[in-house]
């Protein structure tokens, strides 16, 4: 069976931590979309490290780590990824494979997304300029170069007809910066890459389900962003919610069985688009602040804002999450007030839906108000522990979006985590 992690929000709600905690229970941890883009903080040994392409559940010996086909992959950030890796005297070798389909990141994917942001202006999408979206675009385009595609001889050719075609588009863009160190580095990688075990994932993956194995589906960004579903075309160019385990990895929807989701106790995003609980005050400033609300990929502050509930129901309705996390509690430890999003005033009119419009509408959202905890919580194990504050919290929740919160998060460590329900 397949159980999966994700984010409900718009990235960065502790996806990568949430992973590496529940690991050890996983046979395999498999990424199934998204790339560079994404940053995914753990802390191994106290030590912070950020992952962004390989599985969070590369520091556990036991556990496979595999990425999926429908992630886009640089090689250049892969090898240093793994240089880090190793340092924890982690043999990526041993433990991470990759799809023959996983689609490759050439140096001109990142040069098409810098000069198409540039020529947006004002309506910049706010990419971390990882060459996601144009990386896509070939996919879908049907003109990518894949992981197997780097072990055949025609690569080399096929990698100069792409860049040729990239380079017509980056002419009419008026892009002329030079890319030619990038290209070094580039061809680094592929040898590198070429030395990591390759698989036919599909394969792999419904070998390992046939034997009974557990498989641990990580996604990357957050439902939000999601290409179909979330704040479009404020979006990354990937489907981050559950149904993406299916295609991204070659699994049926029937062999899903947990989807866990991530959320934040606050919200945050990073990047443009409309977040409707954005705070542009002090309270803003100070979850920036206590929450180190910093972007783990490109170091932008986040934008902050009091969580929402629209949002973070429509999230579970359509990943069918069976249970929740809500991590970076403690960071509200020190709130005497906090509020909830509990609608939208649309035009004039009341509306608990997200709506179609929602990056050309304005929306005003209305709140509830709850009384803090005002409690040091990060200590704290057990359930028992918790205040009753942050349990009335936490049921609203329950009740408003039909899925329960299952864990709080109370710190950055790998051990801070509460079970709700008893077992950790
Ligand atoms: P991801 O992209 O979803 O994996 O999340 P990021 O790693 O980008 O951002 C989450 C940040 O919050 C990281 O700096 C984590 O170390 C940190 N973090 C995760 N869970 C908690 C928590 O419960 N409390 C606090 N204070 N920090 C947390
Ligand atoms: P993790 O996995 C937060 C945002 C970017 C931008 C938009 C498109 O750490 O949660 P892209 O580079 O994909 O073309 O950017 O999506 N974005 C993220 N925001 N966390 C991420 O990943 C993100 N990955 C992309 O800021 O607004
Ligand atoms: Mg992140």
């Amino acid at each position: 069976m397949v159980d999966v992690i994700l984010g409900l929000q718009w990235g960065d709600e502790g996806k990568g931590k949430i992973v590496d905690y529940f690991a050890p229970k996983y046979d395999v941890v498999a990424r199934f979309q998204g790339g560079p883009n994404a940053g995914h903080t753990l802390y191994v040994n106290d030590k912070k490290v950020v992952l962004h392409q390989i599985p969070s559940g590369i520091f556990h010996q036991h556990t496979i780590n595999l990425i999926g086909g429908g992630v886009v992959l640089d090689p250049v950030t892969l090898k240093k990824e793994c240089d880090t890796v190793a340092s924890f005297g982690i043999d990526v070798k041993k433990n991470l494979y990759i799809s023959a389909r996983t689609n490759i990141i050439i140096p001109t994917h990142r040069a098409l997304d810098r000069a198409s942001e540039v020529s947006k202006g004002a309506e910049k999408i706010g990419s971390t300029l990882k060459g996601i979206g144009p990386a896509y675009m070939d996919k879908t385009g049907r003109n990518a170069i894949r992981m197997g595609d780097l072990l055949d001889k025609s690569f080399v050719t096929n990698y100069i007809k792409l860049r040729l075609k990239h380079q017509r588009l980056l002419d009419n863009f008026h892009f002329n910066e030079d890319i030619s160190e990038w290209e070094d580095e580039f061809f680094e990688g592929v040898e590198f890459l070429k030395s990591l075990n390759v698989v036919n994932a599909e394969y792999f993956i419904n070998d390992k389900i046939a034997e009974g194995r557990k498989i641990l589906a990580e996604g990357a960004q957050g439902s939000m962003l999601d290409i179909d579903f979330g704040t479009f075309p404020y979006v990354t160019s990937s489907n981050t919610i559950s149904a993406g385990v299916c295609t991204g990895l070659g699994v049926a929807p029937q062999k899903i069985k947990e989807v866990m989701g991530v959320t934040k106790a606050y919200c945050t995003r990073v990047g443009s688009g409309p977040f409707p609980t954005e705070l542009f005050d002090e309270t803003g400033e100070e979850l920036r602040k206590i929450g180190s609300e910093f972007g783990a990929t490109t170091g932008r502050p986040r934008r902050c804002g009091w969580i929402d509930l629209i949002a973070l129901q429509y999230a579970c309705m359509i990943n069918g999450v069976t249970q929740v996390v809500m991590t970076k509690a403690d960071v509200l430890d020190s709130f005497k007030e906090l509020q909830m999003c509990t609608s939208y005033m649309v035009n004039g009119e009341e509306s608990k839906q997200v709506p179609f419009q929602i990056s050309r509408v304005k929306i005003e959202p209305k709140y509830q108000a709850f009384k803090g905890w005002n409690t040091d919580t990060t200590s704290f194990k057990d359930s028992n522990e918790l205040p009753t504050t942050m349990i009335e919290y936490v049921n609203f929740i329950n009740t408003y979006i039909g899925a329960p919160v299952k864990y709080v998060s109370n710190g950055p460590g790998r051990n801070q985590i509460v079970s709700l329900h008893g077992e950790n």
